[in-house]
């Protein structure tokens, strides 16, 4: 089987590590990838929405299913695109990828299909949505608001006073910050707890959930500083009860895609958090997580171009997955200045020694025989032990050996779920 992966992160780095295990795979490409992923697949350096040329590519090289990695290319119609033509692909259609793209359209299928979710109400107009926040409300004083689009994982302020939300509703609707992404608004109320990710893959009739992990949003350690992509993740979470979360968030969801006439064959990520009365999804990706997938893929041991297969296949229903025992951790290498602005070109130094754990490249490149950094998360670096307190001491060895001008990391990545140990 040849595969293509669309994306450039540590992501598609760990799915096509993972698919370089298994037998049936004869070739991999990936559009564009990084300079760790040039090592084991062929990268084509092209626009990720290029999907006339895309699509030629996949039919030129014969390749038999392509996987996609990021949210754009699927809220911008790849699948839709890609099904007109009869090719397979991995990935959940225009109007399904809304669960991601549309914050609205996400929360109101919440409300629909009985999955917990923060209430919420829909704003387009700043007047009546500060009339709203002054008004005595449920005597609400923390709000969160969310641009209704895709905003880079930015379209989110968590706000601890009436003031600082009306400040945030003004920013988005008023002076736009987010353009179109921001002609909406959601004003949600604030939940309290640990957050949990927890995937599934879904063919449109059966969903079979990965396990649990845990990432790490914020910037510095004891989750202080701005958010970010992801600073590092563990799994499994032992946290989130899986068969709990599997019943009442995905049971209907998948009811919830049926009734709707959803086609979605793919991965479906709930972001979840534990409040003390019981789950709440805070939102819904439709793709893998990143870096969650780069703790889970190093513990999978089911053969992942048979799962992917099966999704594409509507034969999901065939297989069980089994999962290696221990822990993964993955700590994120970022450049100095990331989230905000950062310096690229950096040497990186060290990936030589690494032992007894597997770097994914995110944002580097090869050049003239070495690698540089190319973006804010460098690069994600996993170890998997038969504990998570090893696992923990595995990872910061080797981390401790990378190097490179600005070079930032957290220290206390998976430190939460030595807790449940
Ligand atoms: P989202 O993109 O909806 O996951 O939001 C990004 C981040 O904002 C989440 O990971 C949470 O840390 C925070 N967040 C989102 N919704 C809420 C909420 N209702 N209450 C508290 N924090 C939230
Ligand atoms: N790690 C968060 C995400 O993939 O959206």
């Amino acid at each position: 089987m040849n595969i293509l992966v669309i994306g450039s992160g540590g992501r598609e780095h760990a799915i096509i590590w993972k698919l370089k295990q298994s037998n049936n795979i004869e070739k991999i490409f990936c559009i564009p990838g990084n300079g760790g992923i040039s090592k084991i697949a062929e990268c084509i350096d092209r626009n990720i929405l290029d999907f006339k040329y895309i699509s030629e590519f996949v039919i030129k090289n014969k390749i038999d299913i392509t996987i996609v990695g990021p949210e754009l290319p699927l809220s911008e119609g790849i699948v839709d695109y890609f099904k007109e033509k009869n090719l397979n692909i991995f990935g959940p259609d225009k109007k399904s990828s809304q669960l991601e793209s549309s914050k609205i359209f996400a929360k109101r299928f919440m409300s629909k299909y009985n999955i917990p979710t923060a209430s919420f109400e829909v704003f387009d107009n700043y007047e009546e949505a500060k009339k709203y926040l002054q008004s005595p409300i449920s005597n609400l004083q923390s709000f969160v608001i969310k641009a209704d689009g895709l905003a880079s994982g930015k379209g989110v302020f968590v706000c601890d006073s009436k003031k600082d939300a009306e400040d945030a509703v003004k920013k988005v609707l008023v002076d736009k910050m987010f353009g179109t992404a921001g002609e909406k608004i959601i004003i949600e109320e604030k939940l309290t707890g640990q957050e949990a990710s927890l995937m599934a893959l879904c063919d449109g009739k059966t969903i079979l959930p990965l396990i649990p992990s845990q990432d790490h949003k914020r910037i510095f350690d004891d989750d202080k500083g701005p958010n970010t992509g992801g600073m590092g993740a563990y799994a499994p979470a032992r946290i989130l009860d899986e068969s709990t979360a599997k019943k009442i968030i995905f049971d209907n969801f998948l009811r919830g895609i049926k009734e709707e006439s959803l086609n979605f064959k793919g991965v479906i990520y709930a972001g979840i958090m534990l409040t003390d009365k019981g789950i709440s999804v805070l939102e819904f990706n439709v793709r893998f997580g990143d870096p969650e997938t780069q703790v889970v893929f190093p513990l999978l041991k089911t053969d992942l171009a048979e799962l992917v297969s099966a999704v594409v296949d509507g034969k999901l229903n065939n297989y069980k997955i089994d999962w290696g025992k221990g822990s993964c951790i993955s700590v994120v290498l970022s450049a100095g200045g990331y989230p905000g602005k950062y310096e690229k070109g950096k040497e990186i130094f060290g990936l030589d020694s690494i032992d007894d754990a597997i770097v994914f490249h995110a944002g580097t490149k090869f050049e003239n025989g070495g690698y540089l950094t190319s973006g804010g998360r460098v690069l994600s670096v996993s170890a998997v032990d038969s504990t998570l307190k090893g696992a923990i001491s595995k990872v910061y060895k080797n981390v401790e050996k990378i190097n490179f001008e600005g070079m930032h990391f957290r220290r206390d990545i998976a430190a939460k779920g030595l807790f449940h140990e």
